[in-house]
């Protein structure tokens, strides 16, 4: 965080709360629990990614989830037309638009912005005509930080993926390009994100980049959340991100 900066928000993404009700299809775990726990332990809001194949959140947690959420609703979708329709009616409060395959595992890089430009551009007018905050989900370097001001969002998250996966030197060299990511975000006006494969031992050199708005983490709360339960997962979090 810099000396002029708000602090970082945390973002909980609770997507594999639903992976673990899925694999069963039983209605526990509850999400709505889930929301209720992660909003009291200190999340400043919650993620939640409506795939197209409905692998694990469904369109009535959407329903539940806007209903129940006291703090922020960021709805984590492709930029198809049935998901941009949902949306539209559902009003979250933000949408990061990410790049959807049938068989990956899950996200696997950020958009690509040339190729996708005339529907991601569409779909930036659409939500925020919705009154909806939209964020686009992308590699940090600076050409595509430049295409995503022009296609018109407001926000941009900032994939984390290659950082978290990376040691050594390349992480080393992978922050930097962040570092330098998030300074041109902000000075083209883009409000800075970021997110993918953060974990408690990672998050830190994230959490203090400049600018950084708001980190989304999901995998890693849900799987420390198994050894110290959901809201010492998030607490810990925070105290990670140096909160
Ligand atoms: N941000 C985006 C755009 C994502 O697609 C995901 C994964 O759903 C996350 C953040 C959270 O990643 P993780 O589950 O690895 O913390």
């Amino acid at each position: 965080m810099g000396a002029m900066d708000k602090p970082v928000r945390l973002g909980v993404n609770l997507d594999h709360v639903a992976t673990v009700r899925e694999a069963r299809g039983t209605p526990y775990p509850d999400l709505r629990e889930a929301i209720r726990i992660v909003e009291e332990a200190g999340a400043d809001g919650i993620t939640l990614h409506l795939r197209e194949d409905r692998r694990h959140i469904c369109d009535a947690d959407m329903a539940a989830a806007r209903e129940l959420i006291r703090t922020t609703l960021n709805m984590e979708m492709a930029a198809v037309e049935e998901i941009i329709a949902i949306a539209e009616k559902l009003k979250p409060d933000f949408c990061c638009i990410v790049p959807e395959k049938r068989e990956e595992l899950t996200t696997e890089g950020g958009l690509d912005l040339q190729r996708g430009g005339e529907a991601l551009a569409s779909a930036c007018a659409r939500l925020t005509a919705a009154g909806i905050k939209v964020s686009l989900f992308i590699e940090p370097d600076k050409d595509t930080l430049a295409r995503a001001r022009d296609l018109g969002a407001p926000l941009v998250e900032l994939h984390t993926g290659v950082y978290a996966d990376a040691d050594g030197a390349a992480c080393e060299r992978e922050l930097e390009r962040l570092h330098a990511a998030a300074e041109h975000a902000h000075a083209l006006g883009l409000v800075v994100n970021a997110g993918h494969g953060l974990r408690r031992d990672n998050v830190r050199a994230i959490a203090d980049l400049p600018h950084m708005c708001e980190l989304n983490i999901g995998h890693s709360i849900v799987a420390d959340a198994l050894f110290m339960g959901l809201g010492d997962a998030v607490r810990e979090m925070r105290k990670a991100m140096g909160l």
